[in-house]
């Protein structure tokens, strides 16, 4: 097979930061000097106290450890506003584009965010919130999501955002796990013009959550929502009396940043922690460089800060960069699917980063929606999440940038802080489907079963040789799942849990998760999760839940569901699990297709063969494999002859 070739542009070439000579050069520096390419690289951040350790790094059972910039000080917070305003105080920071277009934009500069930021750390350290505790975000997509965090940084506090699509259950759990004792959320969400009552799913978690004493809640839709006297505060009159200054604390590069909980093949959302140091220099420098990124440029990320997307790229990376960040609150199909293009059209952005999913929903809307606007000013265009299809990406090239943007296809993780492997625009030749090759300082690695490594060309488990600045540090609480989850498959190496083929070039094709994780919509579900939600519901057994081919999402969810005896398996059924899924999880998580199942496929020692059950999910039942050693091959028959069609 021949695979498509898109030469970098020659302007590209002439003037990016990060030509193809310089890429060689840097890389095999990083890798070759990693002590002396990171103490370099990491002058980018404002040190309070400089650092005279780079890193202290072992994956190995017997000295496990991972530091970077070890005796260093610093404030985020300080590198993404303060030492912007001598420079570029009036410049506009965050733009933000509301849900309602004809709600209009806000403008908000540096020096406005700094105030904001400033005032409301003040209001966090007046309810007592101090250093290391941890404060629960749960936020629509709006500038104060942004001042939130940011003053969680300036105060030394760990923010632990939650998804605003989240169910209360989900909220809970997640609250509870990192034992918060402050929630800060906003009377409602708005997506699409329907409203997300963000309040009440707060008010219905803490019934499960007696440690929390504060609740902050931003007026965003004014509607009226109760309050809880003592407990709740209105986010405006809170700040009112705050001063716009605040010293911002002084943090030792190992100090907790964030905490950001994501699925995992097993037991409940692991809550993945981040640091200050190593972080900030991560996500700082893989948005220079990624996005060939220089200060006042209007760059958008289209994700949403409750995934580490918009931590990274929305908010912390583009700051530190001096960007001028856009925030969107809506969906791109409302009012229509021309709203991304429109929004290009009127911030003039030049920078863009979506997700493969929304593209693969604007392209069956047709071109015409993406016709309609300019995108003149467009340059670049990324794509993160999930591995972007072909033929989504050619859309992306031809349509949507018109031959003239390359594409940066990023691979990474929450787990990995930034972006690992991707191509970038001065010095990438584009291979579509590919994100290309490794980040500075990235060693990827493929292995095979047994954990010999693949040299050249071929087809393995992804993982990583050594430690770079923006990885995770532990899971909240149980570091003894960190090391077990990442470094016990491949002793010595960072398992990430994807499959991935190099090509004779060195390019990295990332094939899919090789875990019992799938992703929806560019959304990590861990299938586990979504089983224990069924069987918590009175009237299942069991359920066993696949992934599923799906032209929009990617993935689809397929769960195969084995009902308690005297039940009826019927359609009400059906839907009644499917909405029991949706309040035990959120929207996200919604069945696409479950199948009433009498048995499922257990070995004689009562493992369930998932193997053949996904098989069965994407409708492939040509390649079964052995089902020899199953208890009753039987089964398998009757779920081929009973699989519905998804509608
Ligand atoms: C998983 C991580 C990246 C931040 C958002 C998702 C898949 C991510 C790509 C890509 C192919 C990708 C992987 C990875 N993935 N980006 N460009 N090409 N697959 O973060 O929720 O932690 O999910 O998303 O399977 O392991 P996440």
């Amino acid at each position: 097979m021949v695979e498509a070739l898109y030469p970098v542009p020659a302007d590209w070439a002439q003037n990016a930061l990060i030509d193809e000579t310089r890429y060689q050069e840097k890389y095999a520096r990083s890798i070759d000097d990693p002590e002396g390419f990171w103490a370099e690289e990491a002058q980018r951040i404002d040190w309070i106290k400089p650092f005279s350790v780079v890193k202290q790094t072992s994956f190995d059972e017997a000295d496990f450890g991972i530091s970077w910039f070890t005796d260093g000080t610093l404030n985020l917070s300080a590198n993404a506003l303060d030492r912007h305003l001598a420079t570029r105080g009036d410049q506009v920071a965050i733009l933000f584009e509301p849900d309602d277009p004809t709600t209009g934009e806000r403008r908000i500069t540096y020096r406005d965010l700094h105030a904001q930021v400033c005032r409301f750390a003040n209001l966090l350290k007046a309810r007592g919130v101090r250093k290391g505790d941890r404060v629960t975000i749960y936020l629509p997509m709006v500038p104060e999501a942004a001042v939130a965090m940011l003053a969680c940084a300036r105060i030394g506090a760990i923010h632990s955002i939650v998804f605003a699509g989240f169910s209360p259950d989900a909220l809970a759990g997640r609250i509870t796990d990192c034992d918060s004792s402050i929630v800060l959320t906003a009377d409602q969400g708005l997506r699409g013009g329907k409203r997300v009552p963000l309040k009440a799913n707060v008010d219905e978690a803490l019934k499960d959550c007696p440690g929390v004493g504060t609740v902050i809640v931003l007026a965003h839709t004014g509607a009226d929502v109760p309050m809880v006297e003592g407990r709740d505060i209105d986010w405006a009159a809170g700040v009112a009396g705050q001063s716009a200054d605040c010293e911002p604390v002084e943090m030792a590069a190992e100090d907790p940043l964030f905490i950001l909980y994501t699925s995992g093949s097993t037991g409940k959302p692991k809550g993945v922690l981040h640091t200050t140091g190593g972080y900030s220099v991560w996500a700082s420098m893989t948005h220079e460089y990624v996005f060939d990124y220089r200060p006042g440029q209007i760059y958008w990320c289209a994700a949403d800060i409750g995934w580490v997307t918009g931590h990274s790229y929305v908010v912390y990376g583009p700051l530190m960069n001096g960007a001028t960040t856009v925030m969107f609150e809506g969906v791109p199909s409302y009012p229509d699917a021309s709203r991304f293009w429109q929004i290009v059209d009127k911030f003039e952005v030049e920078i863009f980063y979506g997700a493969p999913t929304a593209l693969r929903a604007l392209m069956r809307e047709g071109d015409d929606f993406v016709k309609a606007t300019s995108r003149k000013s467009l340059r670049l265009l990324g794509s993160v999440g999930e591995p972007i299809n072909p033929e989504a990406w050619s859309w992306y090239y031809n349509v949507v940038g018109e031959g003239r943007c390359p594409i940066v296809d990023t691979w990474w993780q929450t787990e990995t802080g930034g972006v690992m492997i991707t191509p970038l625009p001065g010095a990438t030749a584009l291979k579509p489907g590919s994100a290309s090759k490794p980040m500075f300082g990235v060693k990827p690695m493929l292995l095979d079963g047994e954990g010999k490594e693949i040299t050249g060309a071929g087809e393995g488990c992804l993982v990583v040789a050594g430690s770079w600045p923006g990885q995770m540090r532990t899971v909240w609480g149980d570091h003894e799942r960190f090391f077990q989850t990442y470094f016990s498959t491949f002793k010595g190496f960072y398992f990430t849990g994807d499959g991935c083929r190099r090509d004779e070039d060195g390019y990295y094709w990332i094939t899919g998760r090789i875990d019992d994780v799938i992703n929806v919509s560019g959304h990590r579900m861990g299938t586990a999760e979504i089983e224990s939600a069924l069987v918590a519901h009175h009237k299942v057994a069991e359920a066993a839940v696949v992934g599923m081919p799906h032209e929009i999402k990617g993935q689809g969810i397929y769960a195969f569901v084995t009902t308690n005896v005297g039940v009826e398996a019927d359609e009400d059924l059906r839907r009644e699990l499917v909405k029991w899924v949706r309040h035990e999880i959120g929207p996200i998580a919604t069945p696409d297709v479950i199948q009433f199942a009498p048995g499922l496929p257990k070995t004689r020692s009562g493992k369930i063969m998932r193997r053949i059950l996904r098989k069965i999910g994407e409708n492939d039942f040509s390649n079964l494999g052995d089902t020899s050693t199953l208890a009753d091959p039987s089964v398998v028959d009757n779920l081929i002859a009973n699989r519905p069609q998804p509608a």
